[in-house]
């Protein structure tokens, strides 16, 4: 049976009345002060991360009321269909599988799945694909005659390693240095060959389609730089990791590591796109890696909506954009190691869910994805926390907390304490608000924030973080009953670029718009 569209169902409608009589009411000081064990309630553990919920401006029946929507949308169903390998990605008749590349081999499993016993085939595909991978990954660990890795990709084939490989560098003792180079702009690429000999650099193009302009040319510049240096061996320099083997061999790459249509490029730092990741941290680190995520994909596809973290998040998410009217989320890791984390998180969220019609194409009567932005803390403190705290809207922070510094700056405790003195404050600061007659000096409060706190930041909880991410995403597209994994809006910028681009030398304006063909004039005076 088909579900109801989100705003058909008679929770959507028990929730708009809800919101009218008392939730754009609610404080959440009053909340707190009724309620001593509001903590307790809305706060929660989940395979390697601990979420306080509880400064949210939620209560038990605007909860209960969106675990009935999340019921009547067919939540559960959507969620056991993607776990099943159905072609959830209609659009594209694909099916949506990036949970398969952290299952483990099946000898290893405890206890049945019976969900997944019908793509076995697929999974046996992935540990072979990971075997290979991880075992180059260490014999370049063992290879100090390279001692710098370039990886050339855009969008999920740099954003997702690029977090990773900075998060995880306490783990990372192979001496060797990482550079992502994704920008079509020429700065990027030359500023990082500037430093690099051919004889002692791998390149990884990483590229799931192996076609993308940024990276073709990214990398035939970086090929002809190392031709031009006197470089041999493009074989032993260069590994391309794509699903499109034929174009990575006609491009002169022998080594590359595969992976399927299924995983979406935002998902795939599991797959061989992860490869730069694996060389960081070693074909262990890499396994932990995957198990964190394994564990987080089991309490999505497993635990109660009650007490699901993902499904908690994703409704939340849903109540903020659709009956709060909140058009943004501020990302805030207090640990400059995440710094890439917000960045990751855009692609995540907006491409997934910045979509304007359903699954069959018709248009949607209100809102889908927010804005995510930010920066680390305590950063982001010294810049916009301001508008944060004061300005006329409001805008949900989600903090990211690391309980215990890395190993290699525990000499500098009083950072670690001053780093966690701050993510509590803010938070605080945001609910409590402050009382001032004076105006420019009044906090107005009760400005609602989430705490995901992690004991240590290690490959295991990093992928139990980012997986919560992944399955978030999902529960709200699946409220929303978008397609979260197709991406069509990037095309048509795409297209007109290669429209464009011969025009900046013949001068052709037929056909243009008049904003464009000035702009291209003044390109060529
Ligand atoms: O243009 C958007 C996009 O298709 C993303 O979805 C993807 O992560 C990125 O480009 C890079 O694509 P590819 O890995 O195929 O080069």
């Amino acid at each position: 049976m088909k579900a109801l569209r989100c705003d058909q169902t008679p929770a959507w409608a028990a929730l708009e009345a809800s919101f009218e009589t008392s939730g754009k009411h609610f404080d959440l000081r009053q909340a707190f002060a009724a309620d001593p064990q509001r903590f307790a309630s809305f706060s929660q553990e989940a395979p390697h991360v601990f979420a306080d919920l509880s400064k949210n401006l939620i209560d038990d029946d605007s909860q209960a009321l969106l675990l009935a929507l999340a019921r009547q949308c067919g939540l559960e169903s959507r969620r056991d269909a993607m776990f099943a390998g159905e072609r959830i990605n209609r659009t594209e008749q694909r099916a949506v599988m990036h949970f398969l590349l952290r299952n483990p081999p099946l000898a290893q499993e405890g206890h049945a799945q019976s969900a997944i016993n019908n793509i076995a085939n697929e999974r046996a595909q992935v540990h072979a694909t990971l075997d290979a991978m991880l075992s180059y990954a260490e014999r370049l660990r063992d290879d100090a005659s390279i001692t710098d890795v370039v990886n050339i990709g855009i969008g999920g084939s740099d954003l997702g390693p690029q977090m990773a490989v900075l998060a995880l560098e306490e783990f990372a003792n192979t001496g060797k240095r990482f550079h992502f180079v994704s920008n079509v702009d020429a700065n990027e690429l030359t500023h990082v060959l500037k430093g690099l000999k051919p004889q002692s650099t791998l390149f990884l193009i990483a590229s799931k389609t192996f076609t993308t302009a940024e990276t073709m040319i990214n990398a035939h510049s970086a090929k002809r730089w190392f031709e031009a240096q006197g470089g041999q061996d493009i074989g032993r320099h260069f590994a391309a990791l794509t699903t499109n083997v034929a174009a990575a061999k006609e491009f002169g790459i022998g080594t590359t590591f595969g992976f399927w249509d299924w995983v979406g490029g935002r998902y795939s730092l599991w797959s061989a796109i992860g490869l730069p990741i694996a060389i960081a941290i070693g074909a262990a680190g890499f396994r932990e890696l995957l198990a964190g995520a394994h564990a987080m994909d089991e309490h999505f596809r497993t635990a109660a909506l009650e007490r699901n973290l993902p499904v908690r998040l994703g409704l939340l998410d849903v109540w903020y954009r659709n009956f709060h009217g909140f058009g943004s989320r501020s990302i805030a890791p207090y640990s400059s190691a995440l710094r890439r984390w917000p960045a990751y998180l855009q692609q995540l969220e907006m491409e997934s869910n910045g979509k304007r019609v359903d699954m069959d194409g018709q248009l949607l009567p209100f809102d889908t994805s927010p804005v995510l932005w930010g920066e680390p803390g305590t950063n982001g403190q010294h810049a916009y926390f301001q508008l944060l705290h004061q300005g006329t809207a409001v805008v949900p922070v989600e903090f990211v907390a690391v309980k215990r510094a890395a190993a290699h700056l525990q000499h500098l405790p009083e950072h670690q304490s001053k780093l966690l003195a701050n993510v509590l404050a803010q938070a605080q600061a945001l609910m409590l608000g402050k009382n001032d007659v004076g105006g420019h000096r009044h906090f107005p409060g009760n400005r609602p924030s989430t705490v995901l706190l992690l004991e240590r930041l290690t490959p295991a909880s990093l992928g139990a973080l980012i997986a919560l991410q992944e399955h978030r995403v999902f529960v709200s597209g699946a409220i929303w009953g978008i397609n979260s994994f197709d991406q069509w809006g990037v095309e048509l910028g795409k297209m007109l670029a290669s429209d464009i681009e011969p025009r900046l030398q013949s001068g052709d304006l037929s056909g243009l718009d008049a904003s464009t063909s000035g702009l291209l004039q003044r390109l060529r005076a």
